[in-house]
């Protein structure tokens, strides 16, 4: 089952709502791009490359809202949707990547204003079956980095879920068990959302692959008491350099493993690298509500004063000197990154 797909009986864009899992699994619709912004922001879809994909549906669906009969008009409308779905988050550069993507085809379809919504749309889904694809061979590569035996402490999720489809971190760890390796996972319970223990333990489930659930400050123990072998974790926009930046955690978690000697793979598509930023401080990093930090409950009860204040920054930055290598479809990238990264993107 796919993250974010068109159904092509009624034209409209479907997704899991990622909110309600694992509690129920239910699937939304959704008729007008402004929604699926909407859904972007409040992570009913969540995940570098699903937010992509969503992104490209949302600007077929524009296309087919806007009455427009002639390109000219129908243009000016599409690139005014991709200017309000472009700042839906801010962090991932693929929903950047896929906006210009379909804005490129926006610019060079000649014909009618009907071709050109034809073309949107083929072009949506392109990037979602190619995601596909290029998540399944970057899992090949990573799955050779795992051995038969490991345990793995994997960070946020970055499965099924958080692409179209296989996923990243999560897809290597997915082959890898397919390869028949005996592997057991780590979840890091990822604070403050939770999508570790929500979402990556439910898709574990569904593929039968052994797993415990632990709080994000526990991993340092697992690595110290050498209960690990590797680290994955997957990432949101990725600079030049090789800094890494993804899920609020993501640092302790490699500073832990560098003290550690424990290897840390980023596993990375190339449509989530941006060579356009230096290093990784130049990266644009969320902040959300703190209702999602203060909202906690522990065993029914508040975790937090009535009046108590948090901040809630979504992602951070992993400098490249604590990353091993950076797994892409293109092949596993080792140091120095500003060299070899560029070697592999535009493949
Ligand atoms: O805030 P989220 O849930 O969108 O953050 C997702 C992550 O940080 C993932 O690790 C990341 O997108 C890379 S893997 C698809």
């Amino acid at each position: 089952m796919r993250a974010v797909f068109w159904d092509y009986e009624k034209n409209e864009t479907k997704m899991i709502d990622q909110r309600l899992l694992p509690e129920s699994f239910e699937i939304v619709s959704f008729q007008h791009y402004a929604d699926v912004g909407k859904a972007i922001t409040d992570m009913v879809i969540r995940g570098a490359p699903a937010i992509g994909g969503a992104a490209g549906f949302g600007m077929a669906l524009a296309a087919m809202e806007s009455d427009a009969r002639d390109l000219a008009s129908l243009r000016t409308y599409i690139q005014l949707a991709s200017d309000k779905l472009r700042v839906a988050r801010p962090t991932a550069v693929n929903l950047a990547w896929a906006l210009d993507r379909m804005l490129a085809v926006a610019d060079t379809v000649e014909g009618s204003a009907d071709d050109l919504r034809e073309a949107m749309l083929k072009e949506a889904q392109a990037i979602a079956d190619e995601d596909v694809e290029i998540n399944k061979r970057m899992a090949e590569y990573g799955a050779a980095l795992i051995e038969d035996g490991d345990t793995i402490i994997h960070h946020c999720n970055t499965g099924s879920l958080a692409t179209v489809d296989w996923g990243t971190a999560l897809g290597v760890i997915h082959t890898a068990h397919e390869q028949g390796k005996n592997i057991h996972v780590l979840v890091d319970e990822t604070r403050p959302r939770l999508q570790g223990s929500r979402l990556t333990a439910w898709e574990l489930e569904q593929y039968g692959i052994p797993y415990d659930i632990i709080s994000d400050n526990m991993a340092g123990h697992f690595l110290h008491t050498g209960q690990v072998q590797r680290v994955v974790f997957g990432s949101d926009r990725t600079a030049a350099n090789g800094d890494v930046v993804n899920k609020i955690g993501t640092y302790m978690l490699a500073l832990a493993a560098k003290d550690n000697d424990i290897p840390a793979y980023a596993v990375v598509p190339t449509s989530t690298v941006d060579l356009s930023l230096a290093y990784g401080g130049l990266i644009p990093i969320e902040e959300r509500g703190q209702e999602e930090v203060l909202s906690l409950e522990l065993l029914g009860r508040k975790a937090s004063p009535e009046n108590a204040t948090a901040r809630n920054i979504a992602f951070d930055v992993t400098p490249h000197r604590l990353v091993t290598a950076i797994v892409t479809e293109n092949g596993v990238v080792y140091p120095p990154f500003t060299e070899n990264l560029k070697k592999v993107v535009g493949l």
